[in-house]
């Protein structure tokens, strides 16, 4: 599908719960009521609009959170996807906590990518970040994914005052371990979030200071595979670094993606509060997913440029009111 800018839209991140056993400070710091659960989209509903977003040529599903783990039935649900459409490039953002006993099912049910998100080396940073004591248990899980030959990216939201103070240990694990580091900056998303302009560490400061520490070289990203990261080999390491812009360098010409909510709200941009609804649609006896094939065509056809929003917006207003953990990063 192509979006009213020419782009190619062959992804969509899709959120299957809004719950999750961690409050990060970023992303969930202060309390906000859950999605009541009949609001949730149903696994069938799911299932439903995951074959029609393939027919209008998606062809990488990212099952996000919340916790996805969280949600009773995840796992049972992946394998049923995995077998009603082997041919899309399923791949998942967790945070790590729960996914231990499940990675022989990740393995067996061709899940390649994991996105493992974790902020800090630290047990206690950990706590502070999350306000939950599970460090290890999040480290431990990269370990597994790691030996199970999962490809792991660990996400690190860029924080000034929190997690600046890590960069050699980060760079040590990127060293050791086969994984991509990806350091993303911390973007005004949500209205619980603790974002403000003092608490970004740029990507261009990241860089500069691992340059000091490591002998980095760009890596072409395959065509076909292009991330918004901008990723670096580790001369003598066995994983590589990313870097990821959305506040200094935006990557909204090459955007490909759509988000799902866990309510079935699809949103075209992580920068704009803009939601169509889908819910209702599927579930009316009459429209059904006829009506919401035309729904997300619209949609895409006004598909805006995030960054604009971005440059609008004042202060250290968040650019979107809705919460990190109901859009799924
Ligand atoms: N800024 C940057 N990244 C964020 N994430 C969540 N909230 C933010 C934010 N405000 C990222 C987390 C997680 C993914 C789901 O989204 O790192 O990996
Ligand atoms: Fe949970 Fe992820 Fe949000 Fe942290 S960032 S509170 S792990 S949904």
């Amino acid at each position: 599908m192509q979006d009213g800018l020419g782009r190619t839209v062959n992804y969509m991140r899709i959120s299957v719960t809004d719950r999750c056993n961690l409050r990060c400070l970023y992303c969930a710091s202060h309390p906000t009521p859950f999605i009541p659960h009949p609001d949730i989209l149903r696994y069938e509903e799911i299932l439903s609009l995951l074959g029609l977003a393939r027919g209008l040529g998606v062809a990488k599903i990212r099952f996000t959170g919340g916790e996805p783990f969280a949600r009773r039935g995840f796992p049972g649900f992946l394998e049923t996807v995995r077998d009603l459409y082997p041919d899309l490039d399923l791949r998942l953002t967790t945070n790590g906590t729960l996914i231990g006993p499940h990675i022989p099912l990740l393995v067996r049910s061709g899940i390649k990518r994991v996105n493992i998100s974790l902020d800090t080396l630290d047990a206690a940073t950990f706590l502070r970040i999350t306000g939950q004591d599970l460090f290890a248990e999040v480290r431990s899980a990269i370990d597994q994914c790691l030996t199970a030959r999962l490809k792991v990216k660990m996400n690190v939201v860029a924080m000034k005052g929190v997690n600046d103070q890590e960069l050699p240990a980060f760079l040590d694990l990127a060293r050791t371990h086969p994984l991509d580091l990806r350091f993303i900056e911390y973007m005004p998303i949500g209205g619980s979030s603790r974002w403000t302009p003092w608490s970004v560490w740029p990507a261009g400061d990241i860089l500069e200071a691992a340059q000091k520490l490591a002998t980095l070289t760009p890596v072409e990203s395959r065509a076909g595979d292009r991330g918004p990261a901008r990723v670096y080999a580790i001369e003598n390491g066995l994983g590589r670094l990313g870097l990821i812009t959305p506040l200094s360098s935006h990557f909204c010409a090459t955007c490909n993606r759509l988000r799902l909510t866990a309510q079935g709200n699809l949103r075209t941009c992580l920068f704009s509060d803009r939601e169509y609804r889908l819910r209702p649609l599927l579930r009316h006896p009459k429209l059904g997913l006829s009506a919401v094939e035309r729904v997300i065509r619209l949609a895409g056809m006004k598909k805006p440029l995030g960054f604009r929003l971005l440059e609008e917006r004042k202060g250290a207003e968040p650019v979107c009111q809705t919460e990190m953990s109901a859009i799924g990063g």
